[in-house]
């Protein structure tokens, strides 16, 4: 199995760590800026002897060296800093997307790709357009993280293990997304039996905030641990044909009545890549809220040529 990581910044070069750790394949990272992939892959590799396992690394600021990937991880280009939205990241990284997409179209046909590159939900419908690929094999990482962010911080504050946390999110990965307590439970019980709709609310505004509220404290770039974590979870699923259900970006084809767009949803995920989109039982509220979700990212979509 080759796996190829587009982008040695933080993410890209932690979720090749991860993969290459866990053992899932043969990864390449690459980046644009010569030397830096490389560098970074002779660093993990030396690792090996330490940790006592032989995974396989390497580097390049070559991307025709991704020929024959089987998986495709694209974290390249800028993060946000303080006080911008994802959005914002729109024309430049677009460019970035454009450029690493065609290259995939023409070195790795087989390929399943996943988008990480911000604003995600938009730039997993660019590579899906640029690549001409099938839908179920190019999607997003986003909702995953969310609902990391959104288990983590009711976990924090029941003061329980987050294993006992099954939370959900969904929609955008952006201000739009949807953390949905009423289908997040706590072994098996919902949550508002152990919260009141005021403390809901706090928790689903700090997971919708939680990634600017990293930006800000960094100061400089964005999360790159949860993120890193959350791509070799889904790398894992398709790697070990899981099977498992995971939020993330998908095109939508009437699914939740909304058509020609991609939006974070809960997908079976295994060899395949998405193998089904879960329907939830939403709302009529729930509903409106996740069709604006997408309409937003419908026409950001509309300004790419
Ligand atoms: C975040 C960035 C990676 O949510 O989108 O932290």
């Amino acid at each position: 199995m080759k796996i190829s990581v587009i982008g040695a910044g933080n993410v890209g070069s932690l979720a090749a760590m991860r993969i290459a750790g866990d053992g899932l394949g043969d990864v390449l990272l690459i980046d644009i800026a010569k030397g830096l992939a490389h560098g970074k892959a002779l660093d993990l590799e030396d690792a090996r002897a330490i940790l006592k396992y032989n995974y396989n690394i390497k580097g390049s600021d070559d991307i025709r060296q991704i020929r024959d990937s089987d998986i495709i991880v694209i974290t390249a280009g800028l993060a946000r800093k303080p006080g911008m939205s994802r959005e914002e990241l729109l024309s430049k990284n677009a460019q970035i997307l454009k450029e690493v997409c065609l290259n995939i179209k023409e070195l790795a046909k087989q390929a399943i790709v996943i988008v990480v590159t911000n604003p995600l939900d938009i730039m997993t419908f660019y590579a899906l357009k640029i690549t001409g690929f099938k839908p179920e094999k190019v999607f997003g990482m986003g909702i995953s993280l969310d609902t990391a962010r959104f288990a983590n911080l009711i976990a924090k504050e029941l003061a329980i293990p987050v294993t006992d946390v099954e939370a959900l999110v969904i929609g955008a990965h952006g201000e739009a997304m949807l953390p949905l307590p009423r289908f997040t439970k706590i072994k098996g019980v919902l949550l508002d039996e152990f919260i009141d709709e005021k403390k809901e609310e706090l928790l689903v505004s700090r997971t919708i905030n939680r990634g600017a509220e990293i930006v800000e404290s960094l100061g400089s770039g964005s999360a790159f641990f949860a993120p890193s974590a959350a791509i070799s979870a889904i790398v894992r699923a398709i790697v070990k044909d899981e099977k498992r259900t995971i939020g993330l970006c998908s095109y939508l084809n009437g699914e939740y009545g909304i058509k020609n767009t991609c939006i974070g949803v809960p997908c079976r995920i295994g060899k395949n890549g998405i193998e089904k989109v879960i329907e939830l039982d939403l709302t009529k509220e729930e509903l409106a809220r996740l069709v604006k979700s997408s309409d937003l990212v419908a026409s950001a979509q509309a300004q790419l040529a």
